[in-house]
C-alpha cells in the first residue's frame, strides 16, 4: 500500500467510526461502570462496582443482597421527616444518635470520589486532571465530543434555546414561597457561604475556579490571596481592619484598603465596603454576613488575647480564623443543613463520629455541585428591612440599605421573610432570569451528562417519562417538545421543573445529588482530622468551646447592638409573615425604567 492510498484508507476508517460515534456515547456501562472507547466497540471497567457482564448490569450475590435490603431514597426521606416523637427519643439516646449522624456522614460521602478524578476538560483519569486545582472536579465525566445527539445518542439533534427555556419553565409567574418556611436570612446566608467555595474564573471559562481552597476556608473573609488578606489585615492584636458608624462597626472602605471590589461607578467611595469577597456590595443581605463574620472575627481575637496576652499578632489571627471556620461549619451542619432536610432527625457536628471509619481529609469541590447550588428561586420579588420594600433596582449594589437600618433591624426582617420553593419550576425572578440563561449555557459548554444519569450515579433510578420528573402534564409537555426523550433532559433544568418531595423546597435529585457534596465538604475540612480536632488548634478551652457552641443565634448576638433579635433560617410564624402572593409580571413592570437585568450584567463579568 503506498502512502496515498493509505492515508484514504485511513480516512474513510476515521470517517466510519465517526459516522456511528463514539460508542460511550450511549452509556452503555451501567452501575458506575468505566467506559473506554475501542474504535467502534466499547470495554466496561466493572472493578469493584459489585456488578459483572459486558456493561456491569449482572450483580453479585452480595450486591443483590444489599439492593434487597436498601432502602430507596424517598423511604428514609419519609421515615426521617416523619414519626417525630419517634425521633425525639432516638435524638435523647446518645449512642443512637450518634449512630445515626455516622451513618448519614458515611453514606453520603462514600459518594464522593476522592481523591477526585476528572474535570470538564478529560473524561478519562490522569494526574493533569487530578492535580490541577483551577478546575473544579466532575462528579461524571463530560460526555465524548463526537456523539449524535448533544445529550448522548437520545434526545433531539438540538438542545432547546436557553432563553426559550428559561422563560418557558424556569421563570417565575408568581411568587411561589417555600412550604418549609425557610426565611431569607437563610437564602443570604446560602449565597455567602457557599461563593467561598464556588467561584468560577470566566475568565478562564465555567470549567475554572478562582477558590482554589476548594471549601471552607474563609475566603470569603479573608481574601483569596495573602496579598488581599494583607490588606484588610489591622495587624494588630490579630484584627481585620473596620470603621465605626453610627456607633458600630462595618467593614473599611475601598479606599482606605486598597482592596479590590466590584461595585458600578456611581456608588459613593464612602458605600464601598471592602471585604473578602469581591462581589459581596451585590447584594446587601450578603453585605449583612460579612459584617456579622467581621465582627465576630474581632470579637474571637479579643477573647483569645485575654487567655493568651503573650500571642502576637499573627497568633490570634490565625487561631481566630481556624475557630471561625469550626463555627462555620457547626453552623451549617446543625442549623443550616438542619432546617433544609427537614429531618427530625437532630444532626451532629461531631468530628470524632469518623475517626474510626475510612474517610479522607480533603475535598475538591466538583462543578455539577455549583451547578445544582444556583438558588435563585429562594429570592423573593422585593426585599423587606424594617418597613421599607426594596425591588431589585433599589436592592442591588446598595450598602446604604446595611448602614441605614443597621445589621439588627436587617437580621430581624430577613427572619421573617420567606424565601421561593427551588424546584417544582418557574420560580426564578425575572430581574435573575439571566444568570439561569448563562448557567444552562456554561453547562452545554462543560458537556454535562443528563439528569437522569446522575441520578443514577447517585443511586436513584432513571425518571421513565417527563411526567414522572415533574409530576404534572403542562411543564411535562413543553419540556417533551423541547427535549424529545426524557433521558435528553438536562441536569439545571431538570433539577428546577422536578417535582418536590411533598412540602418541601427540593426534589429528590437536588438532596441526593447535593448532600454528599456538601457533608464531604464540610467534614473533608482539615479542622475535622484528628490532629487537628483539639482544643489546642483553637487556642484552648476556650475557643474550642466557640466552636462547639457555635449556633445562627450565638453568633447574631455575640455581634448585635441592644437586644438581639431572633436569628433564623426558618421564618417564624408563617401564617402571619407570608407574603401577599404578587404576581411577578405586574409588580416588576412598574418604575422600571432601566432594566436591573443591564445594571447588573454590566457589573458581573468578575463574579
Ligand atoms: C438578589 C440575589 C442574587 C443575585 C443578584 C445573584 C446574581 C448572580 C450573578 C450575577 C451570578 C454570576 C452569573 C454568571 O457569571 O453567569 C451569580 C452566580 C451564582 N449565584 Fe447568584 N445571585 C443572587 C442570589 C443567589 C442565591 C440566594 C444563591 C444561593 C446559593 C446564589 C447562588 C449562585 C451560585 C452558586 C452562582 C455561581 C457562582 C460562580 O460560579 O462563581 N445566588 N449570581
Ligand atoms: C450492553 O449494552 C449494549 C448497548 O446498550 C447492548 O447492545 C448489549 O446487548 C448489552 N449487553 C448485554 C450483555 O446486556
Ligand atoms: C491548569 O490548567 C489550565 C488549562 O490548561 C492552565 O492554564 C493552568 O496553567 C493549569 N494550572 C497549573 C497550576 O498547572
Ligand atoms: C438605597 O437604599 C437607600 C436606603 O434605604 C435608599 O434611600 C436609596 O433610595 C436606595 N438607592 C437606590 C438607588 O434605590
Ligand atoms: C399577572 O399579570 C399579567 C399581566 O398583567 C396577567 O396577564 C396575568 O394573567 C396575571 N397573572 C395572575 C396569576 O394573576
Amino acid at each position: 500500500m503506498n502512502r496515498q492510498t493509505l492515508s484514504v484508507f485511513l480516512l474513510a476508517l476515521g470517517f466510519l467510526v465517526c459516522e456511528g460515534g463514539n460508542p460511550c456515547c450511549s452509556q452503555p456501562c451501567e452501575n458506575r461502570g468505566v467506559c473506554t472507547a475501542l474504535g467502534s466497540d466499547y470495554e466496561c471497567d466493572c472493578t469493584r462496582t459489585g456488578y459483572y457482564g459486558q456493561n456491569c448490569t449482572t450483580p453479585e450475590l452480595l450486591t443483590l443482597i444489599k439492593v434487597y435490603l436498601k432502602p430507596s431514597p424517598n423511604t428514609v426521606h419519609y421515615l426521617l421527616t416523619h414519626f417525630k416523637g419517634f425521633w425525639n427519643i432516638i435524638n435523647s439516646i446518645s449512642f443512637l444518635r450518634d449512630a445515626i449522624m455516622k451513618y448519614v456522614l458515611t453514606s453520603r460521602s462514600n459518594m464522593i470520589d476522592s481523591p477526585s478524578t476528572y474535570n470538564s476538560d478529560y473524561d478519562y483519569k490522569n494526574w493533569e486532571a487530578y492535580s490541577n486545582i483551577s478546575y473544579y472536579t466532575r462528579a461524571l465525566p463530560p460526555l465524548p465530543e463526537d456523539c449524535p445527539t448533544p445529550m448522548g445518542v437520545v434526545g433531539k439533534k438540538e438542545l432547546p434555546d436557553a432563553k426559550v427555556l428559561a422563560e418557558k419553565l424556569l421563570m417565575r409567574r408568581e411568587f411561589i414561597t417555600d412550604p418549609q418556611g425557610t426565611s431569607l436570612m437563610f437564602g443570604f446566608f446560602a449565597q455567602h457561604f457557599t461563593h467561598q467555595f464556588f467561584k468560577s474564573d470566566m475568565k478562564k471559562g465555567p470549567a475554572f475556579t478562582l477558590a482554589t481552597g476548594h471549601g471552607v476556608d474563609l475566603s470569603h473573609v479573608y481574601g483569596n490571596d495573602l496579598q488581599k488578606q494583607h490588606k484588610l489585615r489591622l495587624f494588630k492584636d490579630g484584627k481585620l481592619k473596620h470603621q465605626v458608624l453610627n456607633g458600630e462597626v462595618y467593614p473599611p472602605t475601598v479606599k482606605e484598603t486598597g482592596v479590590h471590589m466590584i461595585y458600578p461607578p456611581h456608588i459613593p467611595e464612602s458605600q464601598r465596603f471592602a471585604v473578602g469577597h469581591e462581589a459581596f456590595g451585590l447584594v446587601p443581605g450578603l453585605m449583612m454576613y460579612a459584617v456579622i463574620w467581621l465582627r465576630e472575627h474581632n470579637r474571637v481575637c479579643d477573647v483569645l488575647k485575654e487567655v493568651h496576652p503573650d500571642w502576637d499578632d499573627e497568633r490570634l489571627f490565625q487561631t481566630t480564623r481556624l475557630i471561625l471556620i469550626g463555627e462555620t461549619i457547626r453552623i451549617v451542619i446543625e442549623d443550616y443543613v438542619q432546617h433544609l432536610s427537614g429531618y427530625n432527625f437532630k444532626l451532629k457536628f461531631d468530628p470524632e463520629l469518623l475517626f474510626k471509619e475510612q474517610f479522607q481529609y480533603q475535598n475538591r469541590i466538583a462543578s455539577e455541585f455549583n451547578t445544582l447550588y444556583h438558588w435563585h428561586p429562594l429570592m423573593p420579588d422585593t426585599f423587606r428591612v424594617g418597613e421599607t420594600h426594596y425591588n431589585y433596582k433599589q436592592f442591588i449594589f446598595n450598602n446604604s440599605v446595611v448602614i441605614e437600618h443597621g445589621i439588627n433591624k436587617m437580621v430581624e426582617s430577613f427572619t421573617n421573610q420567606i424565601s421561593g420553593r427551588v424546584a417544582g419550576g418557574r420560580n426564578v425572578p425575572v430581574p435573575i432570569l439571566y444568570v439561569t440563561v448563562e448557567t444552562i449555557e456554561h453547562n452545554r459548554k462543560l458537556r454535562y451528562q443528563s439528569l437522569n444519569a446522575y441520578r443514577k450515579r447517585f443511586n436513584m433510578k432513571p425518571y421513565s417519562s417527563f411526567e414522572d420528573l415533574t409530576g404534572e402534564t403542562e411543564m411535562a409537555a413543553l419540556l417533551e417538545e423541547m427535549y424529545g426523550h426524557v433521558d435528553a433532559v438536562e441536569f439545571y433544568p431538570g433539577l428546577l421543573v422536578e417535582k418536590p418531595r411533598p412540602n418541601s423546597i427540593f426534589g429528590e435529585t437536588m438532596v441526593e445529588v447535593g448532600a454528599p457534596f456538601s457533608l464531604k465538604g464540610l467534614m473533608g475540612n482539615p479542622i475535622c482530622s484528628p490532629e487537628y480536632w483539639k482544643p489546642s488548634t483553637f487556642g484552648g478551652k476556650v475557643g474550642f468551646e466557640i466552636v462547639n457552641t457555635a449556633s445562627l443565634q450565638n453568633l447574631v448576638c455575640n455581634n448585635v447592638r441592644g437586644p438581639c433579635p431572633v436569628a433564623s433560617f426558618q421564618v417564624q410564624n408563617i401564617k402571619e409573615t407570608e407574603p401577599v402572593i404578587i404576581n411577578s409580571s405586574t409588580s416588576q413592570s412598574q418604575g422600571s425604567d432601566i432594566n436591573p437585568t443591564v445594571i447588573l450584567k454590566e457589573t458581573s463579568t468578575e463574579l
